[in-house]
């Protein structure tokens, strides 16, 4: 039995946690979304290649949630500027679809990214844009984590059996390079190197310093300095040397 379910049995503050009856549940019942991923298919098979993309594609909820689940959640996706977390304790947060994430600068540089959620009930851990923290403390029952993760603090009300290395923050994967940072929301993520092999082959510095409009980070504020200079100085040579994983 977990700790979750044993702390509610005996009225004690109840742990969010994925169970494995959570896990089982959620793998036996029928995907929703069977008949618009058919269809999908079909459309797409069928559709005249010199005209636009059927219209369900535009203005269909259900294949909007089919892209979040094949891409969004599935693809690395670019989710800001390492210059946008210069130092330990600058964070920012993101929401991919459903799903929040903070990306946190901890010690020696490293840059950490998790599920903006916390291990206790839920709540949003991270509520503003940016910011800057010693540690990561949810605002509802003050649980604190390292900038790494671990959970440090959990108060007094989950008796003396609790575990607070059982709860650190769920990780979201995260690689650097040249100033990017990528992040990938799945368990299984695909090859970070397959990935970024094909993006410096499509995004060379030459074509990112001529075009007028460079990609946009995800989060509100822009770094600071020119888009090209940053840019130029994710050259795919120097690029190499500065990969973090
Ligand atoms: S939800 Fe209780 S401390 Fe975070």
């Amino acid at each position: 039995m977990t700790n979750g379910r044993l702390a509610a049995l005996e009225g004690k503050a109840v742990v969010y946690e994925d169970t494995g009856m959570q896990k089982y549940v959620l793998n036996t019942m029928d995907d929703p979304l069977v008949a618009a991923r058919e269809s999908t298919a079909n459309m797409l098979q069928t559709r005249e290649h010199t005209f636009s993309l059927p219209q369900p594609f535009y203005n269909d909820a259900r294949l909007f949630a089919i892209d979040m689940q094949e891409v969004f959640e599935k693809e690395w996706l670019f989710a800001g500027m390492t210059c946008e977390i210069p130092t330990k304790g600058n964070f920012m947060t993101l929401d991919i679809g459903d799903n929040p994430v903070v990306i946190v600068r901890g010690g020696e540089g490293t840059i950490h990214a998790f599920h903006n959620v916390c291990r206790h009930r839920g709540s949003r851990l991270c509520v503003k844009d940016k910011g800057k923290v010693a540690k990561l403390v949810c605002p509802y029952h003050q649980w604190t984590y390292e900038l790494d993760g671990r959970l440090l603090f959990a108060g007094s009300d989950m008796g003396t059996d609790f575990n607070l290395d059982q709860f650190g923050l769920k990780p979201v994967s995260v690689c650097t390079a040249g100033g990017f940072i990528f992040i990938n929301l799945s368990d299984n993520p695909p090859p970070w190197m397959t990935f970024w092999k094909r993006l410096s082959t499509i995004s060379s510095p030459t074509r990112w310093t001529t075009s007028r409009s460079p990609p946009s980070p995800v989060s509100s504020s822009k770094p600071t300095g020119s888009w090209s200079s940053k840019i130029t100085a994710s050259a795919i040579t120097a690029t190499a040397r500065t990969l973090s994983c």
